[in-house]
């Protein structure tokens, strides 16, 4: 049976590079390599334009469905105004909340052919392969109480309040080290014990699921520690697992390490179920890119390199997946460059034209 997979090309650059992940899925099929049964539907600003809201039930019913789904981008400045609970991004958070998406995957990858590009030097980058592995539904960005309230002299008060269970611990770390174990073996814990309650039981808890890996290796690292050495000797590090405050920093932090923000994929998984499968998104990092959107700059490889994560961590073809992470490296090996990655002075190829090098490199492999 064909994989299922939705796609919701969303708004901006959204629609422009997953026209590209198209044309690959496409030539997958064509060439017997994998056949998906793929479904459209709308989600962030195109469907408060069509329905009033940025996903509607039948959208998520769609993606509760689906073996995976594939997000290009939401937001812009023409739905600036809609109210908070329905602006855009609300779509995407009900998408992450509503499937259970706990783990956010992202790869900061360097290849070879962009490491001048990098915001280090090149011998400190080359061969770069990181995977963080960030914990995404709990923490302070969720934890309650969280409220400004008013104090007797009229000052304010601010309280956010992170807030980790063994359970979401456990269930992460697992995350972390089977990634581990199809990887180089090693996984890095960043917490802040010495300061925060929450890092005392991450590191507690991280260190007792280990007890069930011991072919692989665990280090404990202060996550303040933990970004000077991403920018330091960032190799020394695969697989890094953290909280999703932490996290939100140094995935960003290690994304300069690589170029483009056009160029980083990223997957959000749920929980496995009894019948063995897990829900699952995959989407670029990066957001809708108002500003160059409609004008075939955009990059479409950070989206192509989402589809090659599905084919990984969703349907087990790990051959494909590495055939297309193969063809992303050779088109930038012949020189593939769009806008954003292209050298000052240099002609640059469209999203179309990124895409047809991509074909081209998978025809050639
Ligand atoms: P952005 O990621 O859309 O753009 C930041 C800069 O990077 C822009 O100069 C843009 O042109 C460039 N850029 C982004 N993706 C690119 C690509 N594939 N190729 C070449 N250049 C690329 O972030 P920004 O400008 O802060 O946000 C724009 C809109 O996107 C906002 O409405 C924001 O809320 C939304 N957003 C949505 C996200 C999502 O759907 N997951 C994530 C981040 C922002
Ligand atoms: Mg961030």
């Amino acid at each position: 049976t064909p994989y299922k997979l939705l796609l919701l090309p969303g708004d901006g650059i959204g629609p422009e590079v997953m026209g590209q992940v198209e044309k690959v899925i496409g030539f997958l099929a064509q060439a017997g390599i994998a056949t998906f049964e793929t479904e459209h539907d709308l989600v962030g600003g195109s469907a408060i334009d069509a329905h009033g809201v940025p996903l509607t039930d039948a959208a998520l019913a769609r993606a509760d469905a689906a073996d995976a789904v594939l997000l290009g981008a939401v937001g812009g400045p023409k739905w600036a105004d809609v109210a908070y609970e329905i602006r855009p991004e609300a779509g995407l958070l009900r998408l992450r909340k509503d499937l259970g998406l706990f783990a956010n995957l992202r790869p900061a990858i360097c290849y070879p052919a962009l490491a001048d590009a990098s915001a280090l030097k090149r011998e400190l980058v080359e061969g770069l392969d990181i995977m963080i592995v960030r914990e995404l539904t709990g923490g302070v960005y969720f934890g309650e109480p969280k409220e400004i309230t008013t104090l007797p002299d009229g000052t304010k008060r601010a309280v956010d309040t992170q807030v980790y269970t063994t359970g979401e611990i456990e269930r992460i770390a697992h995350v972390a080290f089977d990634l581990a174990r199809k990887r180089s073996g090693r996984v890095a814990s960043a917490e802040k014990h010495n300061v925060m309650k929450s890092g005392v039981l991450w590191k507690e808890v991280v260190t007792r699921v280990h007890a069930e890996y011991t072919d692989v290796a665990l280090e404990h690292v202060l996550a303040d520690n933990c970004a000077m050495q991403l920018v330091r000797r960032p190799k020394q590090y695969d697989v890094l697992v953290t909280d999703n405050l932490f996290g939100d920093v140094l995935s960003d932090v290690a994304a300069m390490l690589t170029g483009s923000l056009g160029m980083l994929p990223s997957a959000s998984l749920g929980a496995v179920d009894a019948k063995g499968s897990r829900k699952a998104l995959y989407e670029p990092v990066h957001g809708s890119a108002p500003d160059i959107a409609g004008r075939d700059f955009a990059n479409p490889l950070a989206m192509i390199g989402s589809l090659a994560m599905a084919l990984r961590y969703s349907f087990g073809l790990g051959e494909a997946a590495n055939l297309l992470d193969g063809a992303i490296t050779d088109a930038l090996a012949n020189g593939a460059r769009t806008r954003d990655i292209a050298a000052e002075g240099t002609q640059a190829l469209g999203t179309a034209g990124m895409g047809d090098a991509v074909v081209a490199a998978l025809k050639a492999r």
